[in-house]
């Protein structure tokens, strides 16, 4: 889709690095000046030169920890949200991955507003929806102009069969009236004008519909500072050992106070952060942690069905929890979302007598692996009450 123009071509390629920026960059940056989780890479090499990318792209953590200043305040700037290390990516990656930023804000924006700005006001617009609102906005003029046309034509025939001559001849509101009234019986003009409505209320509609509800990259602040980082990553406290439901019932749960006074009734007393978890237990009110992952009561969703059924980890639908500072949701949970991977996972039936049959009637008319979609994974009434 984009144009790789000459000089990019000899060393880099950038449609390789679209492809790398949208599979591992794109959750948490745009390719333009707008914020996602981190920093818009806009002008990113005019901010930094390549070996310090280079760097922070294979692991950042060590460039904060080194005291780099302009890394140290990046990381403040952003609420210290620890960005993923990519150790295995070279020189040629991080070059293709730059040439597509590169590239990306220098596509052609086939309008006359000037480039900047637009890309700036549409952040989330992709070059698709851009060039059918380009196209939409030039069908409006058209459409507009032919109106008018054909009203000064009509007002124009109007008068020379003489039908004018009680206006004394000039464009009066009443003659307008009229040939309106002749325009719109017209039909082809009719249904171009309702078809352009129908296209315009459809196309809201769906971006409208695209935006609700999804909140990848959601990431609260919660009441105590509590990290997962430390916890289930340093510590490697079992993820279950506080989301006692996990494998067990439908929600993890969130564990009360008590859980964490199993450790800190010996453990930091001082904190400040730990006196709200004795506060809490004291006025006998819970912590009010605020809920990250929320699907709406529509979606029917069951953690031991997945965790302890299928055997996933919490990680293909969470993220690196345990290099999470702050929880932050990683992927969309839509609809699309658990229905792409009901079509593409296996299903785990090894050592589960309740698949037995199931597999045999599945093996006796697929070649292909067992998949959620074939055991009812994408019926509606599955996840929907
Ligand atoms: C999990 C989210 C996340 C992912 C994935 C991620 N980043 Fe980042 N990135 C950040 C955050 C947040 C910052 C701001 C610094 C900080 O908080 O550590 C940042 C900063 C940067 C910066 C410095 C930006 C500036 O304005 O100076 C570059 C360059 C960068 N990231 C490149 C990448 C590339 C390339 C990828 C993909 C290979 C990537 N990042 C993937 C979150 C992420
Ligand atoms: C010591 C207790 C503890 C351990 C261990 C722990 N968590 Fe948590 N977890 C919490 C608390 C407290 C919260 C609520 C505050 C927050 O969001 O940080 C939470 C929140 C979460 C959330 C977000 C819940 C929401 O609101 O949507 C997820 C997802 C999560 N944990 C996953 C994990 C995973 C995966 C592991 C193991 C790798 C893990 N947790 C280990 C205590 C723990
Ligand atoms: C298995 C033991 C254990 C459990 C359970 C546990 N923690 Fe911790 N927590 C620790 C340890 C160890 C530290 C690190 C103390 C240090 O830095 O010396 C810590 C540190 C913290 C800190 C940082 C304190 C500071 O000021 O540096 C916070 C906040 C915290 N825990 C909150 C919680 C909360 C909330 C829970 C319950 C959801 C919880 N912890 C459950 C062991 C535990
Ligand atoms: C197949 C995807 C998937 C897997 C695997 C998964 N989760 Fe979740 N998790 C979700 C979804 C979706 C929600 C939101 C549920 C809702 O709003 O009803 C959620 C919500 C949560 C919550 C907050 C709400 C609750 O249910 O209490 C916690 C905590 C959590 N998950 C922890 C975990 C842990 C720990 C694991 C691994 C042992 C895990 N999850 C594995 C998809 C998953
Ligand atoms: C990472 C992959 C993955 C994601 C994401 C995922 N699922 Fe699943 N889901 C599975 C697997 C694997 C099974 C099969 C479990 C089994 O063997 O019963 C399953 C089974 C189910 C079932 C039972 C289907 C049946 O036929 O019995 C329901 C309901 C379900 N998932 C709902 C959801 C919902 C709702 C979401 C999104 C919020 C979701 N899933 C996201 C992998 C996933
Ligand atoms: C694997 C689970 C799954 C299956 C199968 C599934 N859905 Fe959904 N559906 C969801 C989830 C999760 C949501 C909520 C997603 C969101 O808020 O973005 C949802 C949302 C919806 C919504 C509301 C959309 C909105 O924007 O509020 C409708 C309508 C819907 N589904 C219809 C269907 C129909 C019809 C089918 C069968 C053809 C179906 N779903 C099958 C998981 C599923």
């Amino acid at each position: 889709m984009l144009m790789t123009n000459g000089v990019f071509a000899q060393d880099a390629d950038a449609a390789a690095g679209e492809k790398l920026f949208k599979n591992n960059c794109a959750q948490c940056h745009a390719s333009d000046a707008s914020v996602v989780v981190g920093p818009g890479l806009k002008g990113i090499e005019e901010r930094r030169d390549f070996a310090w990318l280079k760097k922070w792209i294979n692991n950042p953590a060590s460039v904060i920890a080194s005291g780099d200043k302009y890394a140290v305040e990046l990381y403040e700037k952003y609420n210290k949200t620890q960005m993923t290390a990519f150790p295995s990516f070279g020189d040629a990656e991080i070059k293709n991955i730059l040439a597509y930023v590169k590239a990306s804000n220098e596509a052609p924006v086939a309008s006359a507003a000037p480039a900047d700005g637009a890309a700036q006001d549409a952040p989330q617009e992709t070059g698709g929806g851009k060039f059918f609102n380009i196209v939409l906005v030039a069908l409006l003029a058209i459409m507009a102009l032919v109106l008018v046309a054909l009203l000064a034509v009509l007002n124009l025939l109007s008068k020379i069969s003489g039908q004018g001559e009680q206006t004394g001849g000039g464009i009066s509101l009443e003659s307008l009236k009229e040939n309106f009234k002749v325009l719109s019986a017209n039909k082809t003009i009719r249904s171009a004008v309702i078809w352009l409505f129908i296209i315009l209320g459809t196309k809201a509609t769906l971006d409208g519909l695209y935006g609700i509800g999804v909140h990848q990259g959601y990431a609260p602040k919660q009441p105590i500072n509590f990290s997962h980082k430390l916890h289930a990553g340093e510590m490697e406290i079992n993820c279950a050992y506080c989301h006692t439901g996990v494998y067990k019932g439908k929600q993890a749960g969130i564990p009360s106070a008590s859980i964490c006074m199993n450790c800190h009734n010996a453990i930091k007393r001082e904190s400040p952060e730990i006196q709200k978890i004795y506060t809490a237990l004291e006025k006998d009110q819970p912590i009010e942690w605020v809920r990250v992952h929320n699907l709406p009561d529509l979606a029917y969703f069951n953690h031991s069905q997945h965790t302890n059924v299928a055997g996933l980890e919490c990680q293909n639908c969470h993220g690196e929890i345990p290099k999470m500072e702050v929880v932050q949701q990683r992927h969309t949970l839509t609809m699309g979302w658990c229905i792409d991977c009901h079509r593409k996972t296996d299903v785990n039936a090894k050592g589960n007598a309740y698949y037995d049959a199931l597999l045999t009637a599945h093996n006796s008319t697929s070649k292909e692996s067992m998949k959620v979609e074939d055991i009812g994974g994408l019926e509606c009434a599955k996840c929907h009450y």
